[in-house]
């Protein structure tokens, strides 16, 4: 099959690999219908990870079922599915407890709990930018949906950036009439965005400074603020007579920027404890790491962040963070999408042949105008 593999910093080919099989009785194979870049690809794009050479990206996965080992009753060969990015074993005390991101089950490296397809540090599992999928524990991982073609492009997003969205807000503890502050607005800001106001926010603000995003942030009912006319807090501040938000939402993560794109790991941090009201909830969505050799900051190498936590504490906020367990909202989600109350796709830029990854996350990476989303249709040719 031909699948996207990792070759070093910003160098991805498409390889010639073999297909995947049935390794365990409870897996299945999927031929993947549409796979995405996801800006956490980009951390690995850009050499910011450990990511082995040789490693099969993508863990945004969804298709139709091709084949199951014998222990599989729920799935059969036929049903289109989607694939949590989050691999889970289903019976651990995590997985038990609804925390299907940190199984303790399936990943083998040292000191990390839960696993993903084709990422740094998250086990030894290809991703599914390729033709075909292997799918550990496929009857728990597995999300049905009704056959055939419609809502793709919606249902694309629920296998990690709609539910990470709607995590974030989670995790702020977002309640129907809150004025909600977003930073960043990729594809995970634009979906807390989304979720925020599905979930009844009076009033959200997605903070960024690419002038596309936030006309897209815009089209969907939020209020752009772009960090490059000035503070954004002071903005929010001044929009609000001085209130600032109820909750907010971090999707940036640990390459966060000033407008120059000189990177400060702990601007948006401290950005949010500043806007956010005294006990009010902030999601951090957007990832950081332990290490990170080739940041910039010396502290933030070895995973120190230094924010306002002083500020934090005296505010008696709270803070959410980590990878998103999927299961926990991604048949809500597709729910919603069926029944016309989300529409997630609404940020989808491009639908490509897999050949031409390559060039797509060369766009996606400088964040070229233009390419929010990329989505991938391996069945298609160039
Ligand atoms: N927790 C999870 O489960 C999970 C899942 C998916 C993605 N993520 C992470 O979420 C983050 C966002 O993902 P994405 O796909 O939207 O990525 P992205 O890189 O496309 O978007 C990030 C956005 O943040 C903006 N930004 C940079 N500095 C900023 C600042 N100071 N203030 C406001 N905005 C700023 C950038 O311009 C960009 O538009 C990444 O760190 C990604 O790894 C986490
Ligand atoms: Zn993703
Ligand atoms: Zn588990």
């Amino acid at each position: 099959m031909k699948a996207v593999v990792y070759r070093g910093p910003r160098e991805v080919a498409i390889e010639n690999r073999p297909d995947p099989t049935i390794q365990a009785p409870t897996d299945a194979i999927i031929r993947i219908t549409t796979t995405n870049i996801c800006g956490s690809d980009l951390h690995m794009y850009e050499g910011r990870t450990s990511v082995e050479q040789g490693k099969i990206l993508g863990h945004e996965n969804m298709g139709v079922v091709q084949e199951v080992g014998a222990a599989v009753s729920r799935i059969r060969v036929g049903d289109r599915v989607c694939a949590p990015f989050n691999i889970a074993c289903g019976t651990c005390r995590n997985c038990v407890h609804g925390w299907t991101s940190f199984c303790l089950r399936v990943n083998p490296t040292e000191g990390v709990d839960g696993a993903a397809y084709g990422y740094a540090n998250m086990g030894p599992y290809d991703g599914g930018q390729a033709e075909y999928l292997r799918v550990p524990y496929a009857d728990f991982n597995l999300l049905h949906l009704p056959p055939g073609d419609e809502h793709e492009q919606d249902f694309a997003m629920l296998s990690d950036i709609f539910p990470t969205g709607w995590h974030g807000t989670e995790l702020a503890g977002q309640r129907p009439g809150d004025t909600v502050a977003v930073f960043g607005a990729g594809p995970v800001g634009l979906m807390a965005a989304h979720s925020a106001l599905i979930k009844g926010a009076a009033r959200v603000f997605v903070v960024d400074k690419e002038p596309d995003r936030l006309a897209m942030a815009q089209r969907i009912g939020a209020l752009p603020v772009n960090f490059a006319e000035g503070d954004p807090v002071q903005q929010i501040m001044d929009a609000t007579n001085g209130r600032g938000a109820d909750c907010g939402v971090e999707a940036v993560g640990y390459q966060a920027h000033d407008p120059s794109g000189q990177e400060h790991p702990e601007l948006v941090l401290d950005n949010l404890v500043s806007v956010v009201r005294s006990t009010g909830g902030i999601g951090v969505v957007g990832v950081y790491v332990p290490q990170d050799p080739k940041g910039p900051d010396p502290q933030e190498r070895e995973g120190r962040v230094g924010w306002q936590y002083g500020t934090f504490f005296t505010k008696a906020q709270h803070m959410g963070t980590g990878q998103c367990p999927v299961m926990r909202y991604n048949r809500q989600l597709r729910d919603l999408i069926i029944d016309g109350r989300a529409n997630p796709s609404f940020l989808v830029s491009h639908e490509l042949p897999l050949d031409q990854a390559v060039e797509a996350y060369g766009h996606f990476d400088r964040r070229d105008q233009g390419w929010t989303k990329v989505l991938l249709h391996p069945g298609q040719g160039a």
